[in-house]
């Protein structure tokens, strides 16, 4: 029996669902029968936790994830996130980050709208917008929990000291931030900073977009508005470099008689009773495959080996370009 996973006061299945890929980031997205079919088999498989965004294809990952949830609404709990959406310029969409009280309560009402629902489980700041004091962003985020609109709060790639200053102002459900054998910067200090607090931890891409589910042999061919192209890590030469470590990462996991992408998610979740990490796909297979992860017993010695093969000290590139980078507000290696 799955053990479930606290975040604030819900319990959720260990493994939730990142439902970005299904609009947004890794090239084409897929057909939307396709993408129903993975929303429908992550509730089958047992999932709870859903993950969306304001920013996601401008608005349509929420159009989705509303339309095919909503008969479903009762049993999951529902995570979007709002600081950081499209906005309409004169020649187009544009991502942009506005953590003003202002633009906090606009794109939370949007995201009602759009998930078909009278209250959000889980908002997240997505980005904190460093013009912006985070107490105000956070106070606007309150008072939408105090007006019904939001139930818990969270927020996204901040450092220890942003998430101590948010949580003066309203208790911190979890913080959403980039975790994995490759990306160790939460160990710096937000992880230890969540157990304190009693905040859960969301690692999101924690599969490493695709390179430890070992789904990824070569990045040389990636679509050219994939979102990975802008990522360092996945250049030509740190990339060769970071494959020359998956064979002996896939026989690990050959070992444990897991898949890889298993083996990411089962070291994941052994980093504490408070992670849920939400992987991404748009295969409904990787769904139950992924799921399964939280009841594939690892041995403690493989994931120790996982850990010294696959960390910040053997991985080729920063995980961010120059833009990315200036935009969070983590500690880095
Ligand atoms: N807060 C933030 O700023 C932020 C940033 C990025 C992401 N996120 C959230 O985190 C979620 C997950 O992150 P992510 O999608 O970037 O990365 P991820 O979950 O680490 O990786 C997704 C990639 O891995 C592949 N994959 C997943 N499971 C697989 C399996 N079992 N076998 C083979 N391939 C597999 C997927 O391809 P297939 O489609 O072929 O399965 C996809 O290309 C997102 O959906 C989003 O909700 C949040």
């Amino acid at each position: 029996m799955t053990v479930l996973r606290r975040i604030g006061p819900f319990e959720v299945h260990p493994i939730g669902l990142g439902c970005m890929n299904l609009s947004h980031a890794y090239g084409k997205p897929p057909p939307v029968e396709q993408a129903e079919r993975v929303l429908l088999a992550a509730l089958d498989a047992g999932v709870t936790l859903f993950d969306t965004a304001a920013l996601y294809g401008f608005g349509a990952n929420e159009t989705l994830v509303g339309r095919v949830l909503k008969a479903h609404r009762h049993r999951i709990v529902l995570a979007s996130k709002g600081g950081m959406a499209g906005e309409t310029f004169p020649d187009g969409v544009k991502r942009v980050i506005d953590g003003s009280p202002e633009a906090i309560r606009r794109h939370c009402e949007d995201s009602l709208r759009r998930l078909q629902t009278e209250v959000i489980d889980l908002y997240y700041l997505h980005r904190w917008h460093k013009s912006v004091p985070i107490e105000d962003s956070v106070g606007a985020m309150a008072d939408l929990v105090r007006q019904g609109k939001v139930r818990t709060l969270g927020l996204s790639e901040v450092s220890a000291a942003t998430l101590r200053k948010a949580h003066a102002v309203h208790p911190i459900a979890a913080v959403q931030t980039e975790y994995s054998l490759w990306t160790r910067n939460p160990e710096i200090a937000v992880l230890a900073t969540c157990r304190e607090l009693g905040a859960a931890f969301v690692p999101f891409s924690p599969v490493a977009r695709a390179f430890l589910a070992d789904a990824l042999p070569d990045a040389s061919g990636l679509d050219a508005k994939d979102i990975r192209r802008s990522m360092p890590r996945f250049d030509p030469a740190p990339y060769a470099a970071n494959l020359a470590l998956l064979p002996a990462y896939r026989a690990l996991a050959q070992e444990a008689g897991c898949t890889p992408a298993q083996l990411a998610l089962a070291w994941l979740l052994s980093r504490g009773e408070n992670v849920v990490p939400i992987p991404g796909t748009t295969r409904p297979e990787h769904v139950r495959e992924n799921v399964a992860a939280a009841d594939v017993p690892v041995p403690a010695d493989v994931l120790a080996r996982a850990d010294a093969l696959i960390n910040q000290r053997t991985v080729a590139g920063h995980r961010y370009g120059a833009q990315a980078r200036s935009e969070v507000d983590t500690e880095e290696f």
